[in-house]
């Protein structure tokens, strides 16, 4: 079967590397792909957002799957384009990408199906929006309803933060008219997060190997939100009893009640969780694999992804068992090279240097994120997130050891990398969390 894979991070280079290894798999497609999916499949120049092309390729090319890596084409209808063709594809539709899609519907799903998150209000006008931050006595979250390329979500500090956040979003609307038309205010969690990422199709569940994310692009969780400058799996803090807990009090209501609601959700559910010495809260759901979650975690899934997918989409995902899921039981650790002044304005087509001899090292995977092959095979940044290094080790401290002995191979002007990833996952549990 030819398999075609939507995007060009990380996650879809992970994507791309992974189903390659599939019995069932002759030839993997990645539109429009990075210089790692150009090595591990083919390229194919199409916009993740042309579902026109997309689908003639696919009709082309007779694609058996088509793997949907980020939220922005599954927001805007990529599936049911597909399934109107009679094309095979894997993701939400539409309707139910709004979980992620509108932060407004993923809250009042969650206040309906009674999982437990933070409490918040909805405003459409900021004079009440203003009015309410005001009188609250504890610190907020202002969440910009639609999706603002990972921007949307502002953590504050003060009043003062908060009212400048919805001035960003509501009045000079910086991330769009649609997406500031509402906006919702939450009380600030505190706590470590993790992703737990769920394989969902019908009323089935298959709750992935937990993993931790490094939003803040400096070490010890200082500076700016990115998108991810690393992640590592398993993460200690996911216990056995912390995902049953999860998929018991926040999954199984919330597929239940998209199924319900006549929006069944079909793909991968990311529950983004925080453990708040209260238990643990949902802080938001994403329709899509994480980036850079699924490169440690692809790393370790012994089975057939293909396998695996085709289960969910041709809704025979009941009939996984256990034994349909292993992992591999070392733990492993992504390391992301992010150009200088990202996740602000940075620069375009640096030179790559040590790929060849990062690779060299045994266990370890660099995956592409923000790179352009050139003429003549040369690799340059094309992004702000360049590479996710990605390594395998005996424990936790050896990935971590391996994923950095990679990255120093590596070189591009204006590099930078955080120095503490999976460092969290050293320590012991936080107490008190089950
Ligand atoms: N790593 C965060 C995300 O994928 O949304």
């Amino acid at each position: 079967m030819k398999v075609l894979v939507i995007g060009k991070g990380g996650r879809e280079h992970a994507l791309v590397w992974k189903l390659a290894q599939s019995p069932r798999v002759e030839q993997v497609f990645c539109a429009p792909g990075n210089a790692g999916t150009a090595l591990d499949g083919v390229n194919v120049p199409i916009d993740v957002n042309d579902f026109d092309y997309l689908i003639r390729f696919a009709k082309k090319e007779n694609i058996g799957l088509t793997v949907v890596g980020p939220e922005d084409p599954l927001a805007n209808g990529i599936v049911d384009a597909f399934q109107a063709q009679g094309l095979r594809i894997f993701g939400p539709t539409k309707a139910a990408a709004q979980i992620e899609a509108s932060k407004v519907y993923s809250k009042k799903l969650m206040r309906h199906a009674d999982v437990p998150t933070a409490e918040f209000r909805v405003f459409d006008h900021p004079e009440p929006a203003r009015k309410y931050i005001e009188s609250r006595e504890y610190p907020v979250v202002v969440k910009a309803d639609g999706l603002a390329a990972g921007k949307g979500v502002i953590v504050c500090s003060t009043t003062e933060e908060a009212i400048a956040a919805v001035n960003t979003i509501m009045v000079r609307e910086e991330f769009g008219r649609a997406a500031g038309r509402q906006i919702v205010v939450e009380k600030r969690l505190e706590g470590q997060e993790l992703s737990v990422l769920a394989l969902v199709a019908g009323r089935t569940i298959i709750t992935l190997a937990p993993a931790q994310d490094h939003k803040r692009a400096f070490d010890g969780d200082t500076g700016p939100n990115t998108g991810g400058m690393g992640a590592y799996s398993p993460a200690p803090l996911g216990s056995p009893e912390l995902l049953a807990e999860i998929e018991k009090d926040a999954l199984v209501p919330t597929v239940h009640a998209m199924k319900r609601a006549r929006t069944p959700f079909r793909g991968i559910l990311y529950a983004g969780v925080i453990a708040t010495n209260q238990g643990s809260r949902i802080l938001e759901y994403n329709c899509r694999l994480g980036d850079p979650e699924t490169q440690p975690v692809l790393m370790r899934l012994k089975s057939d992804l293909c396998e695996l997918l085709e289960a969910a989409v041709d809704d025979r995902l009941g009939e996984i068992t256990e034994e349909g899921l292993q992992w591999d039981p070392r733990p492993a650790v992504c390391v992301v090279m992010a150009s200088g002044g990202y996740p602000g304005a940075y620069a375009r087509g640096k030179m790559i240097q040590g790929l060849a001899e990062a690779a060299q090292i045994p266990d370890v995977k660099v995956f592409h994120a923000g790179t352009r092959l050139e003429p003549g095979g040369m690799v340059v940044t094309d992004g702000g997130r360049v590479l996710g290094v990605t390594a395998l080790g005996g424990t936790l401290a050896e990935a971590r050891e391996r994923a950095y002995e990679a990255v120093e191979k590596i070189g591009f002007p204006g590099a930078f990398w955080r120095k503490d990833i999976g460092e969290k996952g050293l320590m012991k549990r936080p107490e008190g969390h089950s």
